[in-house]
């Protein structure tokens, strides 16, 4: 089975799935979206109301300010792959719980197995706490290790994780938006140099 067929059943999977309670409160589950070929897979924590309104990832004012940083760096949502660890929205966008991480995140870690990307970038500390447990890393605080790189091994090759803060935090603390805007420039770096 090609990428397209296996991304396209894992999604309808998703759309069908109860395996927590938030399958009962969604309006939509929030797959992922963008090119399943993407050598950059971006991944939020949940989605919103507006994710959960239309079935689209990062669709409200934090998508807004990726979309900047995306163009900022000659980027659009359409070349990288975008999606959350948690795929149907909490009520009141309240933190996903660690149970509702575990039932979730196997969908996330299949994403990665197809789309194969050479760069993760975990977006905010939720996100940054899984991935880089997940390949073998101790999280720190995200102030100290934003626009750090790591290099895990996995079956397809080399991936590179870069965490950084997650959009919506430029909306409510104006200086991080800066920080942001730093980081991508390095993740175009990283994007360019990757085979
Ligand atoms: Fe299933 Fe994830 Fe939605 Fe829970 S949040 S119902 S595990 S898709
Ligand atoms: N915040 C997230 O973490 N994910 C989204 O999809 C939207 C907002």
């Amino acid at each position: 089975m090609g990428k397209e067929e296996l991304m396209k059943k894992l999604e309808e999977k998703i759309r069908n799935c109860q395996k927590c309670p938030l399958g009962q409160l969604r309006t939509n589950a929030v797959p992922g979206s963008g090119s399943y070929d993407a050598k950059v897979m971006f991944v939020g924590e949940a989605p919103g109301y507006w994710e959960d309104q239309k079935g689209l990832p990062f669709v409200g004012r934090a998508g807004k300010v990726l979309d900047e940083l995306l163009a900022e760096i000659g980027l659009t949502r359409e070349e990288v792959y975008i999606t959350n660890i948690v795929k149907c929205r909490p009520p009141n966008n309240r933190d996903p719980t660690e149970e509702e991480i575990k039932a979730c995140s196997p969908y996330l870690d299949m994403q990665i197995d197809i789309i194969r990307p050479k760069v993760i970038v975990p977006l905010g500390r939720h996100s940054m706490n899984y991935i880089l447990r997940k390949f073998g890393f101790e999280p720190e605080p995200i102030s100290k290790i934003h626009g750090k790189t790591f290099e895990a091994y996995t079956l397809f090759g080399k991936v590179i994780i870069m965490p950084t803060y997650h959009p919506a935090a430029a909306l409510y603390k104006p200086p991080i938006r800066e920080e942001l805007r730093k980081d991508f420039m390095k993740l175009k770096e990283l994007i360019d140099s990757s085979p």
